[in-house]
């Protein structure tokens, strides 16, 4: 085949979003009337008084010589950047943090191209290399041709016939076995506890499943749950994300990226493996490539690159930046997933009246005698406002993927510089108590009408997949296979307690929070097994 991969074709053009780290950028961060916990509604920036010119961005908390604000973040950054809320100074960088629904609304949907950017932050191009249209590419006419070539090969996958069941699409069949197997493993690691056992740790094989559902979509593979390759990709993924989390000193210090830390070594170690197992992925794609049959996204790449042919955007995007689009989907694809089922599961066991209810509508809507499908989700209420819940009550995603502004922008009367590092404050608006009532308690019910129905216009509320242009672009799919996981296993299992374990709803900052590590207790609800789930695929290696 014709298919060439190169490097990336330009770097800088009009439309530039980057932050060059340089010290003369102006701090600013913008006050809400009323606290953190504010009205709803309330803009957190006050309005210029009409006529009068827009407001320079104020100076925050006294900075400390060199460090700025950084010590006083502690570590819960996201609370402490609400509690803040004035400007904050990390090292060099400064920093626009943005709170309240209606000026996140009005900043990334209103005046979204203003704040598409993300900034040139040195882990970012640690982890992206130049050709990751996540982070490292400027928000301009590649990157937008990109994001909708990314959106078109997760869409031919949801239209993909599956292979060898009654499933309405590939990726329903993916997500359907995986789910399947997930209650199979739980099933047989509780059994090995011995004596006194059905409790287990739920942690390794929902990583498991999950990380195996992107890698059947991402590259048509699946791993078997004890396959030591695999669990060291997952790790070394895991362990990216966490230094990458950690908010690494080379971005607010740029002096540290000529004297790594060990973090920062070992990180870009990691990297480079985690790279080397999608490089052999996608090259052994390249090379048995057949457009009548697209197994996965990165066949669906390819394809795409195929039928542009050699030099139809050409200047604009590489073949090997659209391939490696299945790079973005691996690392954002997992690791979110697996924590939001980490808290659900926490939650379920936590609060058992919320369990019974989910298993009252599941035997309802779906019975014993199929398994849960994608389209079982709209008919399900009480399940969504559950999932709904989660999302809001945990705010595991507190701050988006950090943006930038890529155009001098004045947000609500106050003027923000191009090229201004700005953080979304998702877990504020989530406890916003203008906005909530009692945002503390955990209550599934808030999200239900009177007629049982979901309230659209709530549910909207819940920031998790940041909104506009940079929206999360699996979180259609993301919902759908959290939805299909969660009825899978309480279909099968009732999930309970283990007596005298302390819940602990607190968890670490990080870009994905996960819970505190628990046990759970499972006993079967199904006598027998009256459906079986659909487990090992049959397109597995
Ligand atoms: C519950 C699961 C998930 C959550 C909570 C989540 C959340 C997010 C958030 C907060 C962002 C950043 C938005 C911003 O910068 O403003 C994001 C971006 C992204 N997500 Fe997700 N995500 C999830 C699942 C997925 C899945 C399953 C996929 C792929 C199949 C995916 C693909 C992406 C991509 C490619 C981006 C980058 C978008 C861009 O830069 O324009 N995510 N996600």
């Amino acid at each position: 085949m014709r298919l060439r991969l190169q490097g990336p074709p330009h770097a800088g053009g009009p439309l530039c979003g980057r932050v060059r780290g340089s010290p003369w950028l102006c701090v600013s961060s913008l006050p809400t009337p009323g606290g953190p916990q504010g009205p709803e509604g309330s803009s957190p920036l006050a309005p210029a008084p009409a006529g009068a010119a827009p407001r320079p961005a104020t100076s925050g908390p006294t900075p400390w010589p060199l460090v700025g604000n950084l010590l006083q973040m502690g570590s819960q950054t996201h609370l402490s950047l609400t509690r803040l809320r004035l400007p904050v100074r990390l090292g060099s960088l400064t920093v626009v943090v943005l709170s309240g629904y209606t000026t996140i609304r009005q900043a990334l949907v209103r005046q979204g191209q203003a704040f598409a950017g993300r900034p040139d932050l040195f882990t970012f191009s640690a982890v992206a290399d130049g050709t990751s249209m996540t982070f490292s590419e400027e928000y301009g006419p590649a990157w937008t041709l990109h994001k909708k070539l990314c959106k078109h090969a997760l869409r031919t996958l949801s239209r993909a016939e599956p292979r060898g069941s009654e499933a309405s699409c590939l990726l329903e069949e993916h997500v359907c076995a995986e789910a399947g197997g997930l209650v199979d493993a739980m099933r047989a690691r509780a059994a090995a506890g011995g004596p006194g056992g059905q409790v287990l740790d739920p942690a390794r094989p929902l990583v498991t499943s999950v990380a195996n559902v992107v890698c059947a979509l991402c590259f048509g593979k699946r791993y078997d749950h004890e396959d030591e390759e695999f669990l060291s990709v997952v790790r070394v993924n895991n362990e990216v994300l966490r230094i990458f989390a950690a908010g690494n000193l080379a971005d607010f210090f740029p002096v540290f990226r000529y004297f790594p830390s060990p973090s920062l070594r070992r990180m870009v170690e990691h990297i480079r493996r985690l790279n080397g197992f999608m490089e052999r992925n996608i090259q052994e794609h390249v090379a048995s490539f057949d457009k009548n049959s697209i197994r996965d996204i990165t066949d669906a790449l390819i394809a795409q690159c195929e039928e542009r042919g050699e030099d139809q955007h050409g200047s604009m995007l590489s073949n090997t930046q659209i391939i490696h689009t299945v790079i973005d989907i691996f690392g954002a694809g997992f690791d979110t997933i697996i924590a939001g089922l980490q808290w659900s599961l926490l939650y379920l066991i936590k609060f058992p009246d919320t369990q019974a209810r989910i298993h009252q509508e599941i035997d309802e809507h779906i019975g014993s005698a199929r398994v849960p499908r994608f389209a079982d989700k709209p008919k399900m209420p009480f399940t969504e406002a559950f999932l709904y819940e989660v999302f809001r009550h945990a705010s595991y995603v507190p701050l988006t993927i950090p943006h930038c502004t890529t155009t001098n922008i004045t947000l609500n009367g106050y003027f923000i510089p191009k090229d201004t590092c700005v953080f979304i404050n998702q877990h504020q608006v989530n406890h916003d108590k203008g906005l909530w009532g009692d945002p503390d308690v955990f209550r599934p019910e808030r999200f239900m009408d009177p007629s049982g129905r979901l309230d659209k216009e709530l549910t909207e509320k819940v920031l998790i997949f940041g909104m506009g242009k940079r929206r999360c672009l699996g979180d259609g799919f993301a919902r759908l296979e959290m939805f299909v996981f969660l009825t899978t296993l309480l279909r099968d299992l009732r999930l309970q307690k283990v007596p005298g374990q302390e819940l602990d709803l607190s968890a670490e900052f990080g870009l994905t929070m996960k819970p505190r590590p628990y046990l759970i207790s499972i006993s079967s609800r199904l006598r027998g097994r009256l459906c079986p789930t659909v487990s090992a695929a049959p397109w597995s290696s």
